[in-house]
């Protein structure tokens, strides 16, 4: 059997575990293993090249993905024209010999996967993104790593904030989802933590800050790119709501400074995170995990079984149909355990 490995949607720590944790059991098994470059790209593109032990070898710790990404490859829509370019993808897998194909990579990734499942291609997922909003699955690898940056980060304002008696915020990636924002801000003991899934109230989060200056004089927000004041817009870099193609999100840290100020007499200041989160080498939590995501699919190509995204639930890697996972998101359900353990330490959400 040639199976065949890509890594789709935005880079992200722990993707370079995964190819090793997948190629190495398969090739010990005598299987052929091929990367494809630069996502579904590469499909349609036909650049593919091959995977074995040597190729993976010192890979665990190496953030990126060694075989590129495209976050917006879309074979069924590609080009500037957004014609549908899936049969010169499985063009490319009928001349290579591939017979089936693990996809890594977010929801985007997810949602191709099971159109070329719908076309009879035996496909496997396995969920990145340092988002964690992928349905179904509890924990995405990278998602650990990303947090670990925005504590960090946290920790080292606090020290401004403290010295100078401001209010420093913190702009977090995630898209629609509030997760890094709010287990970041967690982790990196956040005054305010603004989501995507509860729209804040600017004078409520003046109110805080006023509040927290008197005692004990300095205030830490964390806010996820997504965030949005109620009835306001989400704030856009590029693109944005209603274009034809995906917005970039990002500047609403900026745009909460400028609406602060003037309600304060404290300074505020913005830090924008952006692709910090997403570099550099996995967390020995992401490390693991990519490494059981990893061995967990190679058993499944070995058993034949596709059309699924292996996925962590609880302490358990289980399987969870593509058709279940395709097209949807995961937000932060209100009343989650983190959520009320942030309230009830006194973290405010606008
Ligand atoms: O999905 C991962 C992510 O990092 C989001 O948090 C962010 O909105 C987006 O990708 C940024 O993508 P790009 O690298 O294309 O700007």
């Amino acid at each position: 059997m040639h199976v065949g490995v890509l890594t789709g949607g935005g880079d992200c720590p722990g993707l370079n575990a995964v190819l090793r944790a997948v190629t190495l059991p398969l090739v010990t098994a005598g299987l052929r293993v091929s990367g494809v470059e630069r996502g579904f790209a590469g499909l349609v593109e036909d650049r593919v090249r091959p995977l074995d032990a040597r190729a993976v070898a010192g890979l665990l710790a190496v953030g990126g993905t060694i075989l590129g990404t495209h976050n917006r490859a879309d074979p069924f829509h590609w080009g500037d024209d957004g014609h549908d370019a899936s049969a010169r993808a499985l063009d490319t897998l009928r001349r290579r010999g591939i017979d089936a194909l693990v996809a890594i990579g977010g929801d985007g990734t997810m949602t191709i996967a099971r159109r070329f499942e719908a076309l009879g291609v035996p496909v496997l997922g396995v969920p990145k993104t340092i988002d964690n909003d992928i349905v179904g699955n509890d924990r995405s690898f990278g998602f650990d790593s990303a947090v670990a940056v925005v504590s960090d980060a946290l920790d080292r304002l606090a020290t401004t904030a403290r010295s100078h008696g401001r209010v420093m915020i913190v702009e977090t990636m995630g898209r629609d989802a509030g997760w890094i924002a709010l287990e970041g801000g967690l982790a990196g003991g956040a005054d305010v933590i603004l989501l995507p899934e509860q729209p804040f109230d600017v004078d409520a989060v003046a109110a805080v800050c006023r509040a927290r200056a008197a005692d004990p004089g300095w205030t830490l927000v964390a806010v996820a790119e997504g965030a949005h004041p109620a009835g306001g817009p989400r704030v856009w870099q590029a693109d944005g709501e209603g274009a034809s193609t995906p917005g970039r999100l990002g500047g609403i840290g900026h745009w909460l400074q400028d609406a602060l100020q003037p309600r304060l007499d404290a300074e505020v200041r913005v830090t924008l995170l952006g692709h910090l989160q997403r570099g550099g080498s996995p967390t020995a939590f992401d490390r693991v995990l990519s490494t059981r995501f990893g061995v967990e699919a190679a058993l499944r190509v070995r058993a034949g079984r596709f059309g699924v995204m292996v996925a962590l639930q609880g302490r358990d890697v289980v399987d969870v149909a593509l058709a279940d996972v395709a097209g949807r998101t995961r937000p932060v359900p209100a009343g989650h355990p983190l959520w009320e353990a942030a309230r009830a330490t006194g973290v405010a959400f606008g």
